[in-house]
């Protein structure tokens, strides 16, 4: 959108379900370039509202409800204000954190639902969905289990198959059962309003393409949704928690959360204006987290439906169908509503070289990150700008949350601000010395420090965050590099005024550090404008020369950094060690146990101790190996799927478990003679099963 046209923007945060506190996968891929792009306009004065919530209806909710024994309600009161403190705490400015239990919520969407109704946007269809006859209520996939078809696993959801991976219909399970009564469920009938997305395919296209400027992986992604051809898709579900369908013959159903959920951007919007513009205390504004002082003028229709509004949806990857594809078409099947002017959505951040997993506990929690590393927000801020999955997946380390912060915040940004600070107060007192001759490097290093605004700017407008934020910290290697060059603690013994001119240029580039690095690390902003002692700085304030004023009055200088040491990072993996640990024994202890087997069953299974005496990878295959083995008894060949975690050479000698009767079979052209026993624990790492001592071959395994 052209900036001149702009009047307005409406900045939204996917909103999170409430099913678990916030981790720095979803900082990082959502709210923190969200809020930094929110802080770069605000500085820059624009008109900016930004807006977020609770996603408080859906399935996961009502799981979770179940798993821990209460009702929906309570779990989404308990994440709620879990969320909304960290995002607070994180300093992520919304306007509004507002929730879709709401009132508003509940009645704007159900307007929302009621207004394509009656325009007859909507296709009523009948189909068969899985129904527990005990429980008396239709099922959500994930409230049905059975065996994958694909590989077996028995305890796959109704949607998905952990084991495999696979994206699945409750339909295609075998032996579904009901998690709610553990009876096999009954295919029953139901009526469901549905979104004929196909009517909006071309309307959509024109709209993507007006939009080959969005990122590549947000486009790319529209394209191949649209390429693949759209599906009617329902709009309404069977389930008792959620926004009830406002029309005749709908009872039990309520909107789909995806249907409900974005519109809560919307009821978050009106409430910030219904509330916010009340004079007196408002029980709301608490719960919200309303930011009473931003409205004082406007209403929320200007933020959605006029054309001079630039709309902006911060999300993660996994969001990207719901916000380019189906949220536009509902807005599209309205009328009255302008669409995103970009979605510039992130790919995923992984931990230490795994996949963030809730269930896994395989995360660094917001929540209790702020209790080890207290007051250290504008860190971890850093840390996940810096590497930031903006076009790939991407990896947290602790090594490097370390390192970054002892190398980069501790040695360039929090270096140069104290050098300078220290060394006015210690040669002139803490006043802002008076800026005389300058000298050739002296107008270098200005008009350097001149472009930088501009650039960091470009790059923030155009969602690149790490570029930003990179070319910010370069103002501080500026400045540490002008202070090694001009070496003002040696000049001061012979020529104060230089010293008065080195410093006063080196306050100045400091005061622009403050505004650049705002939108990025406001607490570190804040604690460096306490330091200059001056406030009220805006964008187009950084990179001059005047804004601190000779004989202006410093504060004390206050340690903007401190080393990490070895000891906190190594807790912080030790604690993700442990809940790997957990998690396998947990795991372990879950597995499945087979059904009971006759004694005659198992002797039948000749076990016996062999020799590995030669191995080689079979060609063209990744995993197998083909063995030779010294079973006592003869000499013979198996074929093997370790080859990924063992080499060849690596095994020669290897004593082994061999199921010696195994009926022979082919694989990949060798006839293989057995199987030898391999243990595996719940990552798929493999280990041998051989007798503690050496054994001669042959001997019986019983
Ligand atoms: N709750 C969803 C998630 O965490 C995001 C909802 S975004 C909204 O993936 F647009 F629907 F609000
Ligand atoms: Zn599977």
């Amino acid at each position: 959108m052209d900036n001149s046209k702009i009047k307005r923007y409406t900045v939204t945060a996917a909103l999170p379900y409430t099913n678990g506190p916030v981790h720095i996968g979803h900082l990082a891929g959502v709210y923190l370039p969200a809020d930094t792009y929110v802080r770069y306009l605000r500085s820059n004065k624009r008109d900016v509202k930004f807006i977020c919530g609770s996603d408080e209806n859906g399935v996961p909710i009502t799981l979770k409800a179940k798993k821990e024994g209460v009702t929906p309600q309570v779990v989404v009161d308990k994440y709620h204000k879990i969320i909304g403190d960290s995002f607070k705490e994180f300093g992520v400015s919304f306007d509004i954190y507002h929730r879709t239990s709401s009132l508003t919520h509940h009645q704007t969407a159900s307007d929302f639902f009621k207004t394509l109704y009656e325009k007859g946007v909507f296709t009523e269809e009948v189909t068969e969905q899985y129904y527990d006859e005990t429980a008396q209520t239709f099922l959500a996939d994930r409230y049905i289990t059975g065996t994958c078809p694909k590989c077996g696993n028995e305890n796959a959801y109704g949607d998905q198959c952990e084991s495999c991976g696979s994206t699945l219909n409750a339909t295609d399970l075998i032996n579904p059962k009901s998690t709610l009564s553990g009876e096999p469920p009954v295919r029953k009938e139901t009526k469901n309003w549905f979104l004929p997305l196909d009517q909006y395919e071309e309307r959509l296209r024109t709209y993507i393409e007006e939009h080959k400027e969005w990122k590549p992986n947000v486009y790319g992604q529209c394209q191949s949704w649209l390429n693949a051809g759209l599906q009617p898709r329902a709009m309404t579900r069977d389930l008792d928690w959620g926004v009830k369908v406002p029309v005749k013959g709908a009872d039990g159903k309520v909107l789909y959360v995806w249907f409900d959920a974005p519109i809560g951007y919307i009821s978050a919007t009106k409430e910030l204006f219904e509330y916010a513009r009340l004079d007196v205390w408002n029980p709301k504004a608490e719960e919200y987290y309303i930011n009473q002082g931003e409205v004082e003028k406007g209403n929320w229709e200007e933020y959605w439906k006029d054309e001079a509004t630039k709309l902006v949806h911060f999300i993660g990857k996994d969001n990207i169908v719901f916000h380019c594809i189906i949220f536009p078409a509902m807005l599209m099947a309205h009328g009255d509503y302008i669409l995103a002017d970009n979605v510039p959505a992130n790919e995923f951040l992984n931990l230490e070289g795994q996949k963030i997993s809730t269930s896994k506990n395989w995360a660094v929690w917001l929540n209790e990150y702020l209790v080890e590393f207290k007051d250290k927000q504008d860190v971890l801020r850093y840390v996940l700008t810096a590497t930031a999955p903006e076009t790939k997946d991407n990896d947290f380390t602790w090594k490097d949350f370390q390192a970054r912060n002892n190398n980069e915040l501790a040695a360039v940004l929090g270096n140069f601000i104290n050098r300078v600070v220290v060394l006015t107060h210690k040669y002139f007192g803490g006043k802002v010395p008076m800026c005389m001759n300058l000298t050739a490097e002296d107008q270098q290093v200005i008009d350097d420090l001149a472009a930088f605004p501009a650039k960091v700017s470009a790059s923030i407008e155009n969602y690149r965050f790490r570029e930003a934020l990179a070319e910010v910290m370069n103002v501080a290697r500026l400045g540490n590099k002008y202070l090694a060059d001009t070496e003002p603690w040696k000049v001061i013994k012979t020529d104060e005024d230089r010293v008065r001119t080195i410093l006063n240029i080196s306050l100045q580039i400091a005061a622009t550090i403050e505004i650049l690095i705002e939108p990025f690390l406001p607490f570190t902003a804040d604690k460096l404008m306490k330091m200059l002692n001056y406030g009220g700085y805006l964008w187009e304030d950084a990179g001059k020369m005047n804004l601190l004023h000779r004989g202006h009055q410093l504060n004390e200088p206050v340690l903007l950094f401190e080393k990490i040491e070895d000891e906190a990072v190594q807790a912080q993996i030790d604690k993700l060690n442990q809940s790997k640990a957990d998690n396998i024994s947990a795991t372990a202890v879950a597995a499945p146990v087979k059904d009971n087997i006759q004694f005659e069953q198992f002797g039948a299974i000749d076990i016996r101790v062999a020799t590995i005496v030669a191995a080689e990878k079979v060609e063209k295959t990744k995993k197998l190996l083909k063995l030779t083995l010294d079973t006592g008894i003869d000499q013979r060949t198996v074929v093997s799927g370790i080859a990924e975690y063992y080499k060849p050479e690596a095994i020669i000698g290897q004593q082994v478990s061999l199921i010696v009767n195994l009926a022979p079979r082919e694989i990949k052209g060798i006839l293989s003679q057995g199987m030898i026993l391999m243990s595996e624990d719940a990552d798929g790492k493999l280990a041998f099963v051989a007798p503690v001592q050496s054994h001669q071959n042959g001997s019986v395994i019983k």
